[in-house]
């Protein structure tokens, strides 16, 4: 069966869905997106998406392509017309199409909507959180607003193919002053030695995840202490327990660093009792 996509108005099959050469994602990463999970067959953290999605087309003063309303039903439509009930919803909303030319267009052109839709494979995502994985650390290179959820993930993919060329699963950006900002598509937390649940502030130059915003209350909520302060890749290696949480990764064990193991190099509880909370109320919460 052939996979849909949604661009611009139309349900396309996927091999048939393009955008044009100048759309501005395209020519000039002036475009952001959001991914979902999606938890049989709904979208998962809906709130906090939805509105991360208005804040950075806000920030880039890109118009909403139509209410949020709109927006869901088209969004679950593609899931449906593509049969898949456990996976990813990723979309992105771009300036739109228009002659080459930096500054905005004027008179302002529609923005340009792609949605498509891919499978998880939850036995084997719960396999890896079993065993966890490993991150590598990477010197911050990203522009000064990580905040705004743009398709500008150039260093974020060199990051990537780095963690990947050493078997490692996400890197891990260190700034100047030698501390863990986020990973290249997750963010970052330690449970400390003390037993402290730690991830970095969100004055920090990162991306605020609708997961980690999720599991923060949850954490609070479960008795926890937390703490929004950020830690050093040798702090990793000295805590309890180390994970990454994001729309694809979930919550997911980090067992080594930069090929060192992280406390004893297992798994840790604190991790896993995180995942189960936060896959129970994200199924709960779906819509
Ligand atoms: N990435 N930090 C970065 C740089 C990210 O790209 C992501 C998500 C996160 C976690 O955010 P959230 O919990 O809202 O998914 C943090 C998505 C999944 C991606 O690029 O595919």
């Amino acid at each position: 069966m052939s996979r849909i996509a949604y661009v611009n108005g139309r349900y396309v099959p996927k091999v048939e869905a393009v955008v044009h050469i100048e759309d501005r994602g395209y020519q000039f990463a002036d475009a952001v997106y959001e991914v979902w999970a999606l938890f049989d067959g709904k979208l998962a953290d809906p709130r906090g998406h939805f509105a991360r999605l208005e804040r950075s087309l806000g920030e880039l003063r890109i118009d909403l392509p139509m209410s949020q309303r709109a927006l869901t039903a088209v969004l679950k439509e593609t899931v449906r017309r593509n049969r898949i009930r456990e996976g990813l919803v990723y979309l992105q909303v771009s300036r739109g199409v228009a002659t080459r030319d930096h500054a905005f267009p004027s008179p302002a052109v529609p923005p340009a909507v792609v949605i498509t839709v891919s499978r998880v494979d939850r036995a084997a995502s719960e396999a890896r959180a079993a065993k966890g994985v490993a991150v590598v650390t990477t010197p911050e290179t990203r522009w000064g607003r990580c905040d705004i959820k743009t398709v500008g993930l150039l260093p974020n993919a060199l990051a990537k193919q780095k963690a990947r060329e050493v078997g490692a699963v996400e890197a891990w950006f260190v700034d100047d002053l030698g501390l863990v900002t986020e990973g290249a598509s997750s963010n970052a937390w330690i449970v400390d030695g003390d037993g402290v649940l730690r991830t970095r502030d969100t004055n920090a130059n990162i991306l605020r995840g609708v997961t980690r915003l999720s599991l923060l209350d949850l954490a609070r909520e479960a008795g926890l202490k937390v703490e929004e302060r950020p830690f050093t890749p040798q702090e990793a290696l000295d805590a309890r327990e180390a994970f990454i949480t994001g729309a694809g990764t979930l919550v997911l064990p980090v067992v080594k660093v930069d090929g060192k193991p992280v406390g004893d190099g297992a798994p840790g509880p604190v991790a896993a009792r995180l995942r189960r909370l936060y896959i129970e109320r994200a199924k709960a919460t779906a819509v």
